[in-house]
């Protein structure tokens, strides 16, 4: 079965300089050629899911720009229906992303489109997982928990305080560790904490259920290695699989996903994620 998803968020154009060591307060350094990417949680998301054999619209919205031409590019080379994406007189949303060679990185998303993200309901409810991020505003989040009629999938991220009726719509929360501890650890409903290299834990209505450590790689780029997670973890989820399964999915993907420089470069495909499990097994 190829379940159908929503995402319903973010759309950026992503300016990426790479650094030895990023910036102090006041300090000025100096980087490599700058690079435009797509990205935005939302749509890398959506392309992650995609990749993993969703079948997704993305809702959200861009400017009448080129960066918003990119950013639809991106989405349509890798299946996504954007028929739902509306075209705004803000400028397209830019994050400003510093990657130090390290991997470690500093993101600064804009203001723009992203302010006016709109969707019909009754399409949203056709969705097996609807997924919604924190970088549009909390109103369409609590509309798209609303909407949704199969699996409300939440990746509070860019953390910020969650409103209670927001909490009570959702079944899957998505964060990583800083941002849980943030949320004043959430104990209703399956939540999953991720922590970059190390261990993630799934719970269930505050109980351990699941845990899954990542596949060792070497990182170049580790921006949107969260997002591919959570593309790829609702796909196999909203297919059916369980908790365990869908984990092991996810963080194999995400690990995959940080080979590449630009947060939608190196999302791997279900296919190349199936590859890769066999052969690290084997290794192992
Ligand atoms: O999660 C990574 C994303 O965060 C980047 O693509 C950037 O656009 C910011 O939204």
């Amino acid at each position: 079965m190829t379940p159908r998803i929503a995402v319903i968020g973010s759309i950026n154009a992503d300016l990426v300089v790479q650094m030895p060591k990023l910036p102090g307060r006041g300090e000025t350094v100096t980087s490599s050629e700058p690079f435009w990417f797509p990205g935005g949680k939302g749509a890398n998301q959506a392309v992650a899911a995609a990749r993993m054999g969703g079948q997704v619209t993305m809702y959200g919205a861009v400017g009448q720009d080129s960066p918003g031409e990119m950013c639809l590019a991106a989405l349509q080379e890798s299946n996504v229906n954007v028929s739902a994406i509306a075209k705004v007189t803000s400028a397209t949303s830019t994050a400003l992303v510093m990657v130090e060679h390290s991997g470690e990185n500093q993101i600064v998303v804009t203001d723009g489109a992203n302010q006016h993200v709109s969707f019909d309901s009754a399409a949203v409810a056709l969705a097996q997982a609807v997924v919604v991020q924190f970088e549009i505003p909390e109103e369409v989040l609590i509309q798209a928990g609303k909407a949704s009629t199969g699996i409300f999938c939440v990746n509070a991220a860019p953390v910020r305080k969650m409103s209670n009726e927001l909490a009570q719509l959702i079944d899957v929360l998505i964060v990583n560790e800083i941002e849980f501890a943030q949320l004043g650890k959430p104990e209703r409903g399956l939540v999953i904490v991720t922590a970059g290299a190390n261990e993630v834990i799934a719970y269930q209505d505050g109980k351990i259920v699941a845990k899954c450590t990542p596949p060792k790689v070497e990182a170049i780029d580790t921006v949107g290695a969260g997002d591919t997670f959570v593309g790829a973890f609702i796909v196999a989820f909203a297919d059916g699989g369980d908790i365990a399964t869908s984990l092991h999915r996810a963080c194999a993907a995400s690990a995959l996903s940080t080979l590449k420089l630009g947060a939608q470069s190196g999302m791997p495909t279900a296919a190349q994620v199936d590859k890769f499990l066999q052969t690290y097994v084997q290794k192992t």
